[in-house]
């Protein structure tokens, strides 16, 4: 696959290849983001979108490949800077024992923000993602899945992370909390600096909220280009088998979804 947008990038992945129990997961990716772009990474279920994003972020060690932020490899990070830097919102994400309020103030006191205004950052970051104040008291483990994937953003947004990973924001959500979640990730993305990379089946969802998208299919990248016009350029095999994916994709939602 060709080399994508112009450079420098605040996050860049070089030739990344991942093998795990033999299987090669990652297929010599590569993509670039700029710093403030909102990043799509398009594919069908098992394409490799999870585990790149936690290669990313150092759950995995890649077999071969670079990852850079702002230029250096992250493996030359401390962890904690790469934490830090770097957040990752996982599609299940888990969430401490405790109150929501629990789960947004642990790391604002971990990385020593001061209470006065962790608790700041706690009420803004619930309004972010869609919650009302009420939540604040409400236990995580009494959550709905799409509710904890909400506290789950506004705990990582309350971090301040220059660059923010979400797996599937919206999976586990209804249509209206879709919207919801969609409006506030674009207004992330229109205040700051926050470089937003976003995992995603829903081409649709790629238009609404990426500048750029990269098509993934069996751990390579397939296709890359303007979120717009992405599947208009793919050609006419790859948007077939892309169609193909997404179909089975939604047939398994189907089956397993009793209020739809
Ligand atoms: N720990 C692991 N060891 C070996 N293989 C794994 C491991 N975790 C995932 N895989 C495999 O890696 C491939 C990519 O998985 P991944 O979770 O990244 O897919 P995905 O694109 O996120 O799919 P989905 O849309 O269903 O979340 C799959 O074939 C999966 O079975
Ligand atoms: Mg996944």
């Amino acid at each position: 696959m060709s080399h994508h947008g112009k450079g420098p990038y605040k996050l860049e992945v070089r030739a990344l290849t991942l093998e795990l129990e033999g299987d090669r997961i990652l297929d010599g990716v590569e993509m670039g983001i700029q710093e403030g772009e909102s990043f799509c990474i398009l594919g069908g279920s098992g394409a490799g979108k999870s585990m790149l994003l936690r290669t990313v972020v150092r759950l995995h060690e890649p077999s071969s490949g670079e990852i850079l932020l702002d230029g250096r490899a992250v493996s030359d990070l401390a962890p904690s800077d790469l934490r830090r830097r770097v957040n990752l919102v996982q599609q299940s994400p888990a969430m401490l024992d405790g109150t929501v309020e629990d789960n947004l103030m642990f790391g604002l006191d971990l990385t020593g923000v001061p209470p006065g205004e962790a608790k700041v950052r706690a009420a803004e970051a619930l309004t972010v993602a869609a919650l009302d104040p009420s939540f604040i008291d409400r236990r995580a483990d009494k959550l709905s899945e799409g509710e904890r994937q909400r506290v789950a953003i506004a705990r990582a947004h309350a971090l301040r992370p220059e660059v923010l990973l979400l797996d599937e924001p919206t999976a586990a959500l209804d249509p209206r909390r879709t919207h919801e979640v969609e409006r506030a990730i674009l207004d992330l993305k229109k205040a700051s600096t926050l470089t937003l990379v976003i995992v995603t089946h829903d081409i649709e969802q790629a238009r609404r909220l990426g500048d750029r998208t990269i098509l993934l299919r069996r751990g390579r990248v397939v296709a890359e280009g303007d979120s717009s016009t992405l599947l208009e350029d793919l050609d006419p095999g790859e948007r077939a088998r892309y169609m193909g994916e997404l179909e089975q994709w939604h047939g398994e939602v189907k089956e397993g979804d009793a209020c739809e």
